[in-house]
């Protein structure tokens, strides 16, 4: 039974560089033909498309399968894809100049390619090699650093509608040659197309890195830029035990970005947080670190009878007032300039949040911290932790374990915390009822009452 009209399978393998393989023949853009031609002729609800891994059939690729017929395509091109579409989807015709029908000798391929693979395993394993994998992961920094550093230098918006290296080294200030050599490399990454001497942004990057496109994200993405030297300081923080100061710390510009890259995280979690603390009976809320004020926002935006007060760091306060008054809800939002780890809370809110707060800081400053948010509730007020949660044993999620470090680079005593611990540190404030509620995406919701 099929619970579509059809269902197509794209091999998607990639292989390392040189080695054949359906990605390097291209098999990304006839997976992006396929998504929008059914798309657009209204087939994405009788067509599923499915990536999958290699079918021994690599010197033919890009490969893909229509089920339920069981038709193989091969050296399939996005220029094909409107006839696949067209002929196969909607007049249930396979395209014969594409099908590949020769059951021999396709198995034959298929085992040749297995034992081949099996064999050069096999030798690179008892030759003692360095599996792929975590030879990846060492090298992982390379193309991250490349974009990182064309945000850094706004390559993407000096790159506009096209430009060779010359007149893009021009606009960024930059050497010429190692301009190129950073621009041909994000070509190689996908980042970048290049035609002759002319660089264009590819749909993605003009999109999302280009300043002046409405999706923009290079100012939110440049607080990783920033933190990736701190990172470079792990290794001493292991050594020391705590974060190793760096020059370029905590500047106006630093601040700046990193309450933007707040917002980016915050702005689409933030709804999710309102339903699922509700509306019914808040009035008050104390919304400690709010950074871009997302979260406030959000609520102020669900209830116009909701007053926020937020608790930030001087620095921060001032960027704040400018989220708050572009989302038009000033009247409803009271900001003030604080130390959350010193101030007096106040009294009688109904909810006080802490998202992303906890990992910043120690056991004991977050205990502290818990037990004057109990005060500052009012009766059967609420307060809502959100944070990434580790498992118990602290291994896992990833997100959660490698975001401990991120706190370990960044903070003097932060770092990610177990549902158990924040749990126990709930329960030993006054909080009853303590609840988990996990959001999608990597961050959950521990919520208590007083
Ligand atoms: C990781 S951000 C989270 C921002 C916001 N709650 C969100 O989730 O988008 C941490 C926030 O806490 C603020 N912060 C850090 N230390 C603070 C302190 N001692 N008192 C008040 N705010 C502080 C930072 O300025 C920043 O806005
Ligand atoms: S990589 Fe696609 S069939 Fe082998």
């Amino acid at each position: 039974m099929e619970p579509f009209r059809f269902h197509l399978f794209v091999c998607t393998q990639q292989k390392p560089e040189g080695v054949q393989s359906c990605s390097a023949g291209g098999s990304a853009a006839v997976l992006d033909a396929l998504d929008r031609e059914t798309q657009g002729r209204g087939l994405n609800h009788d067509v599923q498309l499915t990536t999958c891994g290699c079918m021994g059939l690599c010197d033919e690729g890009p490969v893909m399968v229509v089920y339920p017929e069981g038709v193989w395509y091969r050296r399939v091109q996005p220029a094909d894809v409107a006839e696949i579409v067209d002929t196969h989807l909607r007049g249930a015709k396979p395209v014969e100049h594409l099908v590949w029908n020769d059951a021999p000798a396709m198995k034959a391929m298929a085992v040749e390619h297995e034992e081949k693979f099996h064999a050069a395993m096999a030798a690179r394993d008892k030759g003692g090699t360095l599996p792929d994998r975590l030879d990846q992961m060492i090298r992982g920094y390379m193309p991250s650093r490349c974009l990182l550093t064309a945000l850094e230098l706004d390559i993407f918006t000096a790159v506009g509608d096209g430009a060779n290296a010359e007149q893009i080294g021009a606009k960024i200030h930059a050497n010429v040659r190692a301009a190129s050599m950073l621009l041909n490399a994000l070509v190689a990454l996908g980042l970048l197309a290049k035609s002759g001497d002319d660089f264009k942004n590819t749909p993605e990057s003009a999109r999302f890195f280009v300043q002046g496109s409405k999706d923009n994200h290079r100012n939110g993405l440049l607080h990783i830029a920033n933190i990736w030297h701190r990172w470079s300081t792990l290794t001493d923080a292991v050594r020391t035990g705590t974060r190793i100061p760096i020059k370029r710390d905590e500047t106006p510009e630093w601040t700046r970005a990193f309450i933007s890259s707040m917002q980016r995280n915050a702005k689409d979690r933030a709804p999710l947080v309102v339903k699922a603390v509700g509306t019914a009976g808040v009035r008050r809320i104390l919304d400690l670190g709010g950074g871009s004020g997302a979260y406030s926002i959000a609520f102020a935006k669900a209830s116009r009878d909701v007053r926020c007060e937020i608790l930030d760091l001087p620095e921060v306060v001032a960027l704040t007032a400018e989220y708050v008054d572009r989302a038009g809800v000033a009247a409803q939002v009271t900001l003030h300039a604080g130390d959350m780890l010193q101030d007096d809370f106040g009294s009688g809110f109904d909810v006080i949040m802490l998202n992303a707060i906890c990992h910043m800081f120690s056991e004991e400053e977050n205990r502290d911290i818990l037990c004057r948010a109990h005060r500052a509730l009012a009766a059967k007020g609420r307060l809502v932790v959100q944070d990434f949660i580790l498992n118990p044993d602290k291994t896992g999620p990833q997100h959660a374990a490698l975001f401990s470090l991120n706190m370990l680079v960044s903070t003097d005593t932060g770092a990610s915390y177990s549902e158990i611990e924040y749990t126990d540190w709930m329960k030993a404030a006054g909080f009853a009822d303590v609840s988990r509620i996990n959001l999608p995406g990597p961050s959950s919701l521990i919520v208590g009452q007083r």
